[in-house]
């Protein structure tokens, strides 16, 4: 059972200082996630101790123990230093879930360099903004993804390196292009860990908002503090447990809690480098007696789909506690999830932004299915009111949620972009972008994003990329792109387009377009319907107004539309 006291007991006097003693760090000290998440480790009498669990495709394995970790994260963070990467230059991860990712993670973060993890899925376009923002030094990826990377290098000059972690030989690599084999490297015992300091720069996610392109949340090494405390108290993690995050690190939730949280802790991952199936992800729970299970809702909503019947056949009693985040965990997959696993999905609410969790259920703490729980001990929130930005005291009453600046792991700010940084906060308050109310027991209950950023499966998709993608295309003229309602995603991206004289709409352009959108942004961005359009609803300065489409999708009111355009 949980040793870590009750919600109460632990609000009680809390301070942040209580994590930096648990990790031997005082004001001033260096402080890097990298040498936290291994080195640490094995001097703490754990270097034999499993570190990560890793399965692929065809049933491959591999697993590493804290040393291994250790000694492969100094081989990694040794030959990127040797090619000349510096401190605070930007390192990309683009790579499937391979160790190498996990493990090159850690590397370049103890060189002092700063971690940019990209999803692999991503295609040319979506690579090509998030390493022009950052001005990315060096990309570290796969064989197969390098082609991507070709398609876009010729615009990049500030690319140096393109480093190829399974290359076979068989193809000659390019300029810029150079193997890397972990298995072959000789193993670095030791190396320079850089001194980095509590506002050191470390990991830089890329997020999306409505406008612009997407953001780079830049973190610091200090956001080890809020997540090693939030991974031990929410996610309870405890010595002997086998952690399962299904998180990809492209995404915050994959290296806050997917590398950061457990290997600071000293606990042993798995991780499942093959695509989602029910009874695939049952028998791994089944196989590696995971434990403590962090998963997000479009994950749980197909388990539900796929049935109860499936979940009898596996024996899933090594469980103990799950968690959930990304999205709305609505309050029938916690019903379920208690009826089939034994114990409910608690919900977590937290941001790329935020680093770490912020509203969550604490263990122990009573379950309201639907609500996202309550502020993390350390951690003030409040719903605003619209207009004056003040809190709003009536439980029930729907407002903008706001966190009090200052726990460890907030973002120190957007990549190059200090101005929308700052539009983040109103009157004391940062801003998240998403709507709540408070109960009159103070749990949180979402209502909605403020913005019309769309959450499929817990991936964030800008309309904007998708629309600007979407123009590309040489059919289209004009494109909105809003969320429809989806059973299992809970939201999917739709896009309507005008198109261009001399095009047809057809079903055979709309999958051509599908593809093109897909090939460029991502799956997950690939609009799952289009629809022609004559033409777009329009403000009378031109802007598109997506609020009209999307309430017609979802069957709401149209509000006032008195800035609408005429209708010639
Ligand atoms: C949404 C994810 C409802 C929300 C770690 C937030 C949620 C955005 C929840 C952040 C939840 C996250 N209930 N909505 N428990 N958790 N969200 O940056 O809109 O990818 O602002 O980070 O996901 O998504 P991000």
């Amino acid at each position: 059972m949980s040793n870590i006291g009750s919600y109460e007991d632990r609000n009680k006097d809390f301070d942040w200082s209580l994590a930096e003693k648990e990790l031997g760090y005082k004001d001033g000290d260096t402080i890097n996630i990298g040498w936290y998440c291994s080195d640490r480790i094995c001097e703490m009498g754990k270097a034999d101790k499993t570190a990560l669990i890793w399965e692929g495709l065809g049933g491959k394995e591999k697993s590493y123990t804290f040393n291994e970790i250790r000694l492969a994260s100094n081989t990694i963070g040794a030959f990127l230093r040797e090619l000349g990467i510096k401190a605070e230059d930007r390192v990309c991860l683009f790579m499937d879930k391979i160790p190498e990712l996990y493990i090159g993670f850690l590397g370049v973060l103890k060189i002092g360099a700063i971690a940019q993890p990209l999803f692999s899925a991503f295609g040319d376009e979506s690579l090509f903004v998030r390493l022009d923002n950052a001005k990315t030094s060096a990309i570290v990826t796969q064989r197969k993804h390098v082609a991507k990377v070709r398609k876009i290098i010729d615009k990049m000059p500030y690319l140096k390196h393109v480093i190829v972690v399974d290359d076979d030989g068989r193809k000659p690599l390019r300029e810029r292009e150079i193997a890397f084999s972990l298995e072959n490297a000789v193993p670095v015992e030791s190396i320079e860990i850089h001194p980095t300091k509590a506002e050191s720069a470390s990991v830089l996610h890329y997020t999306s908002g409505t406008t612009g392109q997407p953001k780079g949340v830049q973190h610091v090494h200090y956001s080890l503090i809020s997540q090693y405390l939030t991974t031990k108290w929410v996610l309870d993690l405890q010595d002997d447990d086998i952690y399962w995050c299904t998180a990809d690190p492209g995404w915050v939730t994959g290296t806050s809690y997917g590398i950061i949280g457990p290997w600071s802790l000293g606990v042993t991952q798995c991780v499942k480098d093959v695509g989602f199936s029910a009874v695939g992800w049952y028998e791994f729970i089944q196989k590696r007696k995971v434990t403590v299970w962090y998963s997000a809702p479009t994950a749980i909503r197909s388990l539900m789909k796929a049935g109860d019947e499936v979940v009898k056949k596996h024996d899933l009693s090594s469980l103990r506690h799950l968690a959930s985040v990304g999205e709305p965990l609505n309050s029938e997959a916690v019903i379920w999830s208690e009826k089939v696993y034994g114990l409910p999905f608690l919900d977590t609410y937290w941001q790329t932004e935020t680093g770490s969790m912020m509203l969550t259920n604490f263990p122990g703490m009573k379950v309201k299915p639907g609500s996202m729980g309550k502020p993390f001990p350390g951690i003030t929130a409040a719903v605003l009111d619209a207009e004056t930005f003040e809190q709003i005291n009536e439980p029930g009453k729907v407002g903008l949620i706001g966190f009090k600046p200052g726990w460890p792991a907030m973002m120190r700010t957007y990549w190059n972009n200090e101005e929308t940084y700052k539009g983040k906060f109103k009157n004391g308050w940062y801003l998240s972008g998403d709507r709540s109310s408070i109960d009159n027991e103070g749990y949180f209950w979402f209502t909605g994003r403020d913005d019309d950023v769309i959450n499929t499966g817990g991936h964030l998709v800008s309309p904007f990329e998708v629309e600007s993608a979407l123009l590309e295309h040489e059919a289209v003229a004009e494109s909105a792109v809003v969320a429809k309602p989806d059973e299992v995603n809970m939201e999917v991206v739709k896009a309507f387009v005008t198109l261009k004289p001399g095009f047809e709409a057809s079903v055979d352009l709309e999958l051509k377009i599908m593809n093109f959108i897909r090939k460029k942004l991502s799956p997950l961005a690939m609009p799952q319907e289009i629809e022609y359009v004559k033409s777009l609803p329009k403000t009378r300065s031109g802007k598109i107004m997506r609020r009209l489409l999307h309430a017609k999708e979802w069957g709401e009111e149209i509000g006032d539309t008195s800035t609408l355009e005429d209708d010639e």
